[in-house]
């Protein structure tokens, strides 16, 4: 892959920019998951010991170019200091004096790059007082790659630019999950709509022999068969678009998994009174929150027969009990295939990581990515403006 990384970097003694993503989920002043600070660790330990001064570059929240309190990054230094084992200092303003303070090894945090209108903006301007202060820029926000951003973007162009091993790693991971996969290849989408994964379905039938359906957009795509999902999660104005989704992928000899047993209930609650049924058999009044048993043997019998696996989106209402089976179940068994060598899994996307974090597969999978739009954006087939500023 075109891009260089901090193996080919002279870096010692040197201001490093390095953009990273520790967007992370923050309740009452207190860092929640801690995945996307872990993950870049590293990166900082590795310029560290080449005797980089480590700048952070990130983001937090989305404040619209407008300095906003509550979206201070000042709030994730304490788990930062942690994680990498240093005292980062922290800057929020007078960045040239900060730096110019640094020695070899020291890591600085700046304050949230969003609060400057020029980054959204992928202001040249912003970009250049960014650079001036700086030797090299390192890229490790993988998950922020999809932004064509002051720091993820112009800022690469104009110093010596490499990627961080967070996106080293993330990169590899999806090359030998799309990019050039060992055949054949299952991918698993799942999640609530069709809407929000139509230029992710219409890329995914050309690049995979299975597509496994799961989630509220299985429903859509049975009704589009002619089944009555009753009252189940359904997007109606669709249906057209699934049947050529479908027939797309009939073209490209990609085979569509859906459910063939779900399992229904009245109404959605932890809990409730359930049925598991034939796909074109629900109860009227009813709607599917999970996909079955039969379904489940199903995806274990493909998974079996293929040799990579990228999987997007839960298979049924997996943050209630019991509509988390058919996932747990599907995930621990490509877990699994994973461990066993027979399989390269590759996972990532919204609600992905907390699914298999609930099955408790996440550490057995090949690589879970961290990124949210990025991931799918990926998945999508588009180019990432982060990515493709580090090959420029
Ligand atoms: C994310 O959390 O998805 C990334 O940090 C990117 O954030 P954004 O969606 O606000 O650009
Ligand atoms: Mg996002």
């Amino acid at each position: 892959m075109g891009f260089r990384t901090l193996d080919d970097m002279e870096l010692s003694g040197k201001v490093v920019l390095t953009r990273v993503d520790i967007n992370v989920p923050v309740e009452n002043g207190r860092v929640t998951d801690t995945t996307r600070i872990d993950r870049i660790v590293p990166t900082v330990r590795d310029l560290r010991a080449a005797g980089a001064r480590v700048v952070l570059l990130a983001h937090f929240g989305r404040p619209k170019g407008k300095v906003v309190p509550e979206m201070s990054l000042k709030q994730v230094v304490p788990s930062l200091s942690d994680a990498l084992g240093v005292e980062v200092g922290f800057a929020d303003g007078n960045y040239g004096q900060a730096v110019s303070g640094m020695e070899d090894g020291d890591v600085l945090l700046f304050e949230n790059v969003r609060f400057n209108p020029g980054e959204e903006s992928d202001d040249e301007g912003f970009a250049r007082r960014l650079a001036g202060l700086g030797d090299v820029y390192c890229n490790d926000a993988f998950s922020a790659a999809h932004r064509a951003h002051a720091t993820t973007h112009a800022l690469a162009r104009m110093l010596p630019a490499c990627a961080g091993r967070s996106m080293e790693a993330e990169l590899k991971a999806l090359e030998a999950a799309l990019g050039s996969p060992r055949p054949p290849v299952a991918a698993v989408v799942g999640g609530a709509k069709v809407s929000s994964k139509l230029d992710l379905l219409a890329n995914l039938v050309t690049k995979v022999q299975h597509l496994i359906i799961g989630g509220g957009m299985a429903n859509t795509f049975l009704a589009a068969q002619g089944v009555d999902v009753q009252k189940s999660l359904c997007e109606h104005d669709l249906l057209d678009t699934a049947r050529d989704i479908a027939a797309r992928a009939e073209q490209a000899g990609c085979t569509i998994l859906l459910p063939r047993d779900v399992v229904v209930a009245q109404e959605f609650r932890a809990n409730p009174e359930t049925r598991t049924v034939k796909a074109e058999e629900v109860p009227e009044g009813w709607m599917i929150l999970d996909a079955g048993p039969d379904s489940v043997m199903h995806i274990r019998t493909v998974l079996d027969g293929c040799a990579t696996l990228v999987w997007n989106g839960p298979l049924g209402a997996f943050e209630m009990e019991p509509f988390d089976r058919a996932t747990t179940a599907a995930a621990q068994h490509a877990a699994k295939l994973t461990r066993d060598g027979a399989l390269v899994s590759v996972a990532g996307g919204g609600d992905t990581v907390a699914a298999l974090n609930h099955a408790g597969v996440a550490e057995d999978f090949t690589y879970i990515s961290t990124a949210g739009g990025a991931f799918l954006e990926w998945m999508e087939g588009k180019e990432l403006p982060g990515v493709a500023a580090l090959s420029a």
